[in-house]
């Protein structure tokens, strides 16, 4: 072809997870959540539907920046909103990464960091996990333009403290990214960490714990300075009147989110004892989502079980890679589609014992 710069003709593109245009499917693959957003957040969309669509949206969607200035309680000018912290990732690397320049991050992770920094043209440095999920060593280094922690991880569901945070923030000598699309899930948050270190920026999105992944919203923390840098690169009018209006609604009722998060976590408890009796080894989760690897010499693979649920129509996540391919990344649907999983999964196993 020849059309694309190099870097691009080369690169594979980011794969998401598999979104069935079927009804029918008990989806439990790409970390969605089962119960639906708030009757406010709703009313709010609704509302948002008027003959105003016509106008472009606020460029900065500060209603947005102005409602999680109060419930995180940091002023409006540490905040940017994104659409989705995908989008907020994209102006990261956009603005500090590009030729020449290095992106580290521990992995397994999310693997749109490999492609954002592809597209950059930029070197990626992918610094192993030790068996026991803390820090690598490798990652405290000087030299990298932007380090990317994903806290809780994905697909692991495990996550770092905020002490081992701070250390590598002290460490490195360019900015530490710490991607939170779990926090809500989690014991810990870092958003302290913003007030203390000028090098560091915290993601959230409101697509897990508020339950807005269709709507595409997400909020970068950071110090001004940092904030005003990743403004310059943004797309003009990236969060849309539908997600202002829905992310202002969805943190005016924050309690439900917090009431939902709970419940994830129960069912996650509750998951993850009901695969160990099964053999299944889970990872400690702080996520909304088990990565637990397949019980040995059982008969059957992590991806024969992931195969044969999806003819069940049970979607799970199966990663063909070292170090994964032996496991499923689980999503915690709501009750009913957790006993549906366990049921299907019992009955999977039973045909190939022996
Ligand atoms: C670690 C991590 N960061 C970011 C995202 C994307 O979030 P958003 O929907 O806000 O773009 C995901 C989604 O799966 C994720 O796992």
């Amino acid at each position: 072809m020849g059309w694309f710069r190099p870097n691009i003709e080369q690169m594979q593109g980011y794969a998401p997870g598999e979104q069935p245009q079927e009804r029918g499917f008990i989806k439990l693959n790409t970390n969605e959540s089962p119960y639906p957003p708030t009757p406010a957040v709703l009313r709010a969309l609704r509302a948002a539907a008027t003959k105003d669509v016509r106008l472009y949206p606020d460029p900065m969607a500060n209603a947005v920046r102005r409602a999680a200035s109060e419930v995180f309680g940091l002023p409006v000018g540490r905040i940017l909103a994104g659409n989705g912290s995908d989008d907020l990732l994209t102006m990261i690397l956009r603005a500090v990464v590009g030729p020449g320049r290095t992106l580290a991050y521990p992995v397994p992770t999310y693997t749109l960091y490999r492609t954002l920094a592809q597209i950059e043209n930029a070197r990626a440095r992918e610094v192993p996990f030790p068996p026991d999920f803390r820090l690598p060593r490798g990652l405290f280094r000087r030299g990298d333009a932007a380090t990317i922690v994903a806290n809780p991880n994905s697909p692991t569901g495990t996550a770092v403290s905020n002490a081992e945070l701070s250390r590598l923030a002290r460490a490195i000598g360019g900015l530490l990214v710490v991607d939170e699309a779990y926090a809500d899930f989690a014991d810990e948050h870092a958003l302290s960490l913003v007030e203390r270190h000028r090098n560091v920026i915290v993601l959230r999105t409101f697509s897990k714990s508020f339950s807005l992944c269709g709507v595409r919203l997400g909020l970068a923390f950071a110090r001004e300075e940092v904030i005003e840098g990743l403004a310059k690169v943004k797309d003009s009018y990236n969060v849309n009147r539908f997600a202002i209006a829905a992310g202002v609604a969805a943190l005016k009722d924050i309690e439900a989110m917090r009431a939902n998060a709970q419940r994830i976590r129960a069912t996650r408890r509750r998951l993850a004892r009901a695969l160990e009796d099964m053999g299944w080894r889970p990872l400690p989760s702080q996520s909304n989502f088990l990565f637990a690897r397949a019980p040995k010499g059982a008969g059957y693979t992590a991806g024969e079980m992931y195969r044969a649920l999806k003819a069940r129509r049970v979607l799970v996540r199966y990663f063909d890679a070292p170090g994964l391919d032996d496991g499923l990344r689980i999503t915690i649907g709501n009750d009913r589609e957790i006993d549906a999983l366990l049921r299907h999964m019992k009955t999977i196993a039973a045909s190939r014992a022996g």
